[in-house]
């Protein structure tokens, strides 16, 4: 008997296993979304929270945030690090004021376009605010991806990037992108991580290339410098 696709296990271990009660989840309104994917992506979760509640605070909403200073948008990211997000943040609440009549947008070609959203993140938000089925690709996804797929060489480069988009793509679901990009962002956070992988309870275990090979601790590759 053939094993359930990969997307299905993933989807039917994040809803079982996976993270359920962050502050951004469960919820389809398209800035918070936004908000929190911008701080998560250089930095933990758990330091995020509480400055996406100050934050989400302070600016309720796209317009309250395009409205001010961007001295006051720095100060409430002071210590999230990385402060061209903020400038970008704030350029982009801005650009949906002018340019999207205020209503922040949710799909993936509209959120690619705005300042500070690149391909995986524009994919995050249009994933879980509207269900568009698009590939996700940050740090922690491409490890999975790279070990589920055996895909070596180094991550930065555009050959092996490259590869691991097309991974990506091949493994979407037809439904439930919410819970398979959740999913996926679980499995890199908590079962695929980057020493002692916790195997034995990952869903993808049983066709993963870098397991069956036993190349755990090779994939992915290393970066050169
Ligand atoms: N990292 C990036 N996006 C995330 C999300 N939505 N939940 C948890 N970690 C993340």
């Amino acid at each position: 008997p053939s094993p359930e696709s990969f997307s299905a296990r993933v989807v039917r271990w994040q809803r079982r296993h996976g993270r359920h009660d962050l502050p951004w989840q469960g919820t389809r309104d398209a800035y918070r979304i936004w908000l929190s994917e911008v701080m998560l992506q250089q930095t933990q979760v758990t330091t995020v929270i509480p400055y996406y509640e100050r934050f989400l605070a302070r600016f309720p909403s796209v317009a309250a945030l395009a409205a001010a200073p961007e001295d006051d948008v720095l100060a409430l990211w002071s210590g999230l690090g990385y402060y061209a997000r903020a400038r970008n943040l704030h350029r982009a609440a801005k650009s949906v004021m002018t340019d999207h009549a205020g209503v922040f947008p949710t799909t993936f070609d509209a959120l690619v376009a705005l300042p500070g959203i690149g391909r995986s993140t524009a994919a995050a938000i249009a994933a879980f605010a509207s269900g568009e089925l698009r590939a996700i690709l940050d740090g922690n996804v491409k490890r999975v991806i790279a070990r589920h797929a055996g895909i070596g060489g180094d991550p930065a480069s555009n050959a092996v990037v490259a590869s691991l988009w097309e991974a990506a793509e091949a493994r979407l679901p037809a439904r439930a992108i919410e819970s398979y990009t959740q999913g996926l962002m679980d499995l890199g956070a908590t079962v695929c991580v980057v020493r002692e992988p916790a195997c034995a309870t990952c869903p993808v275990a049983l066709d993963c290339v870098a397991r069956g090979e036993d190349r755990i601790a090779e994939l992915p590759g290393r970066k050169r410098r």
